[in-house]
C-alpha cells in the first residue's frame, strides 16, 4: 500500500514541462508525423537504485541514480535486506527524478522497462513491485528485462554496432563471454565456474583493508586496486594466471583470491602486523592482482575470439569485442584486452565508465530495442515474477 501510494504521486504529479515534453516525441517533417518510442527503465537488480528515459533515437531524456556503494563498504559487503531497504527509500524519488528531468509526462511513455533477472531477489522485488503498480495505473505496456542482456545491448545506444558481435561481461556479480546475435539471441561461450573478477577484487581491496587507506576510502574495491596498482611493481610477485590448460572460455578467480590471501598473511607476519592494517607492500599486491586478473581475462577472451572466427559466427576483418560491466572501467584490464584485439584484427569497443556499471539507461534501452524487435512486450502483467537465478 506504501508503494501504492509512491507509484501514485509519481503519476499524478503534473510534469511543468509537459507540453515542451509532449512535442520532443514528436518528429515534424513536412507532410510526416512520427511518433518517437520513450521508454522508462527501472533497475534494482543489485545495489543501485537508477531509472532513466530513453527514446529510440538513444537519446537519453531523463536519468537518476541512487547508489548504496558507501553504505555496503562500511559493512564489508552488500548485505541483501539493507539493500532492499534502501531501495524502498529511493525508488519513487529516482523514478520521479528520471521523469521530470526528461520533461515527459508519463502518459507519454511507450512503456516501461523493468529489470526482472539475475540478481538479489529482495532487490529485484523491489523494482518489480513499484514497477507493476505504475505499469498497472498508466496503462502502459512492460517489458521484462534480463540484466545481462542489458549490459550486452548499451553498445548499440552509443555506436552503430551490427550484430553479431562478442560481449565480455565483467562486473562484481557476473562474468561471461557471449555471441550476441539478436536482440534477445545470444550463445553463451564461457562464464566464471566460482566468484566474478569484481568480486575477487572486492575481496581483496577489503583483506587489504584499503578502505582505511586515505586516497581509497570511497572507492570501490575495483577501484581502489587499479588506483593502488599503479604506484606498485607487479613483478614482486610471481602469480600463474588461472585455467592456463583448460580449453574452453570458461573463467575462476575464486583460486587467485586464495593464492593472494596467502601472500598477504605472509607478508603480513614479514612486516610485523595485525590483519586490518595497511601494508608496506599493498600496491605491489594490488598491480600483481590486477596483472593476473588482465592476463587471464585477456587469454580466455582470445579463446573466445579464434573460436568464433574459426567457424566464422564472427567476421574474419570486420569482428567486433563489446566490453562492459564495472570492472570494464579498469584501464588496465582493458589495455590487455587491446592487445588481443589488434592480434585478431577485432574492434574494441567499451560503453564509457557511467554506462558499464548498472544504471538505468541501459533498461531503458533495452526496452527501446525489444520494442523495435517487438519482442517480450507485455500488456497482461499477470504471474509476471522476478527471477534471481542467473540464466542466459
Ligand atoms: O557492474 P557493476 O556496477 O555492478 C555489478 O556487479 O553488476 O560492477 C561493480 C563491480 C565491483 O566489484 C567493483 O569493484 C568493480 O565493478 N569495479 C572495478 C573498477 N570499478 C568498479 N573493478 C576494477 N577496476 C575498476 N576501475
Ligand atoms: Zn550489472
Amino acid at each position: 500500500m506504501l508503494i501504492l501510494n509512491k507509484t501514485a504521486r509519481v503519476f499524478f504529479k503534473p510534469s511543468k514541462r509537459k507540453v515542451d515534453g509532449f512535442l520532443r516525441s514528436f518528429n515534424f517533417h513536412p507532410g510526416i508525423l512520427f511518433l518517437h518510442k520513450i521508454v522508462l527503465g527501472i533497475e534494482t537488480s543489485c545495489d543501485d537504485t537508477a531509472a532513466a528515459v530513453v527514446d529510440e533515437t538513444g537519446n537519453v531524456l531523463g536519468e537518476a541514480i541512487h547508489s548504496q556503494t558507501e553504505v555496503h563498504l562500511k559493512t564489508g559487503g552488500i548485505i541483501p535486506p539493507v539493500a532492499q531497504q534502501l531501495h524502498r527509500e529511493n525508488i519513487q524519488r529516482i523514478v520521479q527524478e528520471a521523469l521530470c528531468a526528461s520533461g515527459i509526462s508519463p502518459s507519454e511513455l511507450s512503456a516501461i522497462a523493468t529489470t526482472i533477472k539475475p540478481g538479489l531477489a529482495l532487490s529485484l522485488g523491489v523494482g518489480l513491485s513499484f514497477s507493476l503498480q505504475l505499469v498497472d495505473q498508466l496503462k502502459k505496456p512492460f517489458i521484462p528485462i534480463h540484466h545481462m542482456e542489458a549490459h550486452a545491448l548499451t553498445i548499440r545506444l552509443i555506436n552503430k554496432v551490427e550484430f553479431p558481435f562478442l560481449v565480455l561481461l565483467i562486473s562484481g556479480g557476473h562474468c561471461l563471454l557471449a555471441l550476441v546475435r539478436g536482440v534477445s539471441d545470444f550463445l553463451l561461450l564461457g562464464k566464471s565456474l566460482d566468484i566474478a573478477p569484481g568480486d575477487m577484487l572486492d575481496k581483496v581491496a577489503r583483506r587489504l583493508s584499503l578502505i582505511k587507506h586515505p586516497e581509497c576510502s570511497t572507492m570501490s574495491g575495483g577501484k581502489a586496486i587499479e588506483h593502488l596498482a599503479k604506484q606498485g611493481n607487479r613483478f614482486h610477485f610471481d602469480i600463474n594466471p588461472p585455467m592456463q590448460r583448460a580449453k574452453n572460455c570458461d573463467f575462476s578467480f575464486s583460486g587467485l583470491q586464495h593464492v593472494i590471501d596467502k601472500i598477504i598473511m605472509q607478508k603480513e607476519k614479514e612486516e610485523g602486523i595485525e590483519k586490518g592494517q595497511i601494508l608496506s607492500s599493498a600496491a605491489d599486491i594490488a598491480a600483481a592482482v590486477q596483472h593476473t586478473t588482465a592476463c587471464h581475462i585477456a587469454k580466455r577472451t582470445h579463446r573466445a575470439i579464434l573460436f568464433c572466427k574459426q567457424r566464422d559466427l564472427l567476421s574474419q576483418s570486420n569482428a567486433v569485442l563489446v566490453v562492459s560491466g564495472g570492472v570494464a572501467s579498469n584501464l588496465y584490464i582493458r589495455r590487455a584486452l587491446e592487445i588481443v584485439t589488434n592480434a585478431t584484427q577485432c574492434t574494441l569497443l567499451c560503453p564509457p565508465p557511467r554506462l558499464c556499471t548498472d544504471n538505468g539507461i541501459m533498461i531503458a534501452w533495452n526496452g527501446i530495442e525489444r520494442l523495435r524487435a517487438g519482442l517480450g512486450i507485455l500488456d497482461n502483467i499477470e504471474g509476471i515474477r522476478y527471477e534471481p537465478k542467473y540464466v542466459v
